[in-house]
C-alpha cells in the first residue's frame, strides 16, 4: 500500500528528517550563537513540540508515501526524554530500513547501547576539531573533546554505524582538516567535511567563510592517496573518497561549491511540526495542525502528497546561479540541517 509521490521536478519522496528539539546543550557559533540563544531566548515548550505518538503517525505516513530512510535530528536529539522509546516504534514501521540519528555525541556514552537495542542503525557526529581549546571556543560552552570521542567510541563499540561531520569555517578550524582526517583514518571512521552553509539568519555566512572540496582535497593529498568511491545510494549528499589500500572513507558536502538539488529525496518536519521541503525554504506547512485536527490518515496522507507534489526548491543550486537573495529561511535549530 505504497503510494509514492514525486515533486513537481520528479524528485521522489525518499527521506524524512525529523527536529525532535529545539534545545542543545552546545552554542555552536554558526549554529546557535550565545549573545542570541541566551537566557532570555524561549523555546519551545513541550506542547509546541510533536509528540511521540505524532512522530510515530506522521512517520507511518510518509513511509506509506515512499520514505525509506528516517534521520532523528535537533538541536540535540539526546536532549529529548526517552528517545530510545521512539526510536523503538520507529523501527517497526514497514518500508523503513535505515533510521539514523545526528548528534553532537555528548551523551552518546550513555546512550548507546540503549540506542542500538531500540533498532537504531546510525549516528552522525559533530565535531569540528581535535584541539580542546579549539573545540570549546566553537561550541560555546567550555566541552572538551573528550566527552564526545568517548561518545563517537562508544557508539561504535555499541555496533551502530558512525559517520564523524565537521563543518569547515575559513578562518576558524582549517588548522584541524589535517588532524580529523588523520584521527578518523586511525580508528576506521568516516569523516565527513561540510561547507559552511547560509542556513538560517543568525549565522552570519559570508562566501569567505567557505572552504570548499577542492581546496580541502588539495590538503588531504599533500598526505593521503585518495580514490573516489561509487555512491551508496540515489541522492546521497557526501561525495565520497577512499583512502587507498583501506576501507577507510572520507567525504565531503559540497551544498555551496557543487550543490546536489537534482537528486534531493529530503522532506523535514521542524521541532514545531511543520514540513519544510528545502533546508532553506522558510515556508513551512504546519502539520501539527493537520495532526490534531480530525482529519483522519487518509486526509492528512493527501495533504502531504499535495506538498510534495508542489516542491520546486532547489536552493543550493539557485545559489551556485547567483539567484536567491534575501528569502525568509528557517533556523538551524529547528531544522536540524
Ligand atoms: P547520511 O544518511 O549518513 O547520508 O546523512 P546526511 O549526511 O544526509 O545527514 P547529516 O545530518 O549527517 O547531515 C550532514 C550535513 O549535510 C549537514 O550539514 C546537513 O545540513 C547537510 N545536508 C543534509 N541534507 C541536505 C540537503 O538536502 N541539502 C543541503 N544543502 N544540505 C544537506
Ligand atoms: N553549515 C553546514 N553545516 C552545519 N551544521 C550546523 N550548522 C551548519 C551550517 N551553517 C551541521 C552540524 C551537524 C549537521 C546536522 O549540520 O554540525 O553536523
Ligand atoms: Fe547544537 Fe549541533 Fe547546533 Fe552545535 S551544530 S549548537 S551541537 S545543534
Ligand atoms: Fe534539497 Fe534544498 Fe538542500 Fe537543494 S538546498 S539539496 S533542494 S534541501
Amino acid at each position: 500500500n505504497i503510494n509514492k509521490v514525486n515533486d513537481a521536478l520528479d524528485r521522489p519522496l525518499r527521506d524524512l528528517r525529523i527536529s525532535v528539539i529545539d534545545r542543545c546543550n552546545f552554542r555552536c557559533q554558526y549554529c546557535m550563537p550565545a549573545e542570541i540563544f541566551n537566557e532570555s531566548f524561549k523555546f519551545l515548550p513541550k506542547s509546541e513540540l510533536l509528540s511521540y505518538e505524532e512522530i510515530e503517525r506522521v512517520s507511518k505516513i510518509f513511509a506509506s508515501l515512499g520514505v525509506e530512510k528516517l534521520r532523528i535530528t535537533g538541536g540535540e536529539p539526546l536532549l529529548r526524554k526517552n528517545l530510545p522509546h521512539l526510536i523503538r516504534n520507529l523501527s517497526k514501521i514497514e518500508g523503513i530500513h535505515d533510521i539514523g540519528l545526528t548528534t553532537n555525541g555528548v551523551f552518546l556514552k550513555r546512550y548507546a547501547v540503549e540506542l542500538k537495542e531500540a533498532g537504531l542503525h546510525r549516528v552522525n557526529v559533530s565535531l569540528d576539531s581535535m584541539n580542546d581549546d579549539l573545540f570549546k571556543q566553537i561550541n560555546g560552552r567550555n566541552v572538551g573533546t573528550g566527552p564526545v570521542i568517548e561518545g563517537i567510541l562508544a557508539a561504535r563499540d555499541a555496533g551502530l554505524g558512525v559517520k564523524v561531520n565537521m563543518v569547515v569555517k575559513k578562518g576558524l578550524n582549517e588548522s584541524e582538516i589535517l588532524p580529523m582526517a588523520r584521527f578518523c583514518k586511525e580508528e576506521g571512521l568516516q569523516l565527513r567535511y561540510i561547507e559552511f552553509m547560509d542556513v538560517g539568519h543568525t549565522n552570519g555566512w559570508k562566501m569567505d567563510h567557505v572552504v570548499t572540496k577542492k581546496e580541502i582535497l588539495e590538503m588531504l593529498s599533500s598526505e593521503f592517496q585518495l580514490e573516489p568511491a561509487d555512491p551508496d545510494y540515489y541522492g546521497e549528499v557526501a561525495k565520497r573518497y577512499r583512502y587507498k589500500g583501506t576501507d577507510t572513507q572520507v567525504g565531503f558536502i559540497t551544498s555551496v561549491s557543487e550543490s546536489f538539488c537534482g537528486s534531493c529525496t529530503r522532506a523535514r518536519i521542524s521541532a514545531k511540526g511543520e514540513i519544510y521541503t528545502c533546508l532553506f525554504n522558510g515556508n513551512g506547512h504546519d502539520i501539527k495542525a493537520l495532526l490534531r485536527s480530525d482529519l483522519d490518515d487518509n486526509e492528512v496522507t493527501e495533504q502531504i502528497a499535495s506538498i510534495w507534489n508542489h516542491r520546486r526548491d532547489r536552493y543550493s543550486d539557485e545559489r551556485a546561479e547567483g539567484k536567491n537573495k534575501g528569502q525568509d529561511k528557517i533556523e538551524m535549530s529547528y531544522i536540524g540541517g
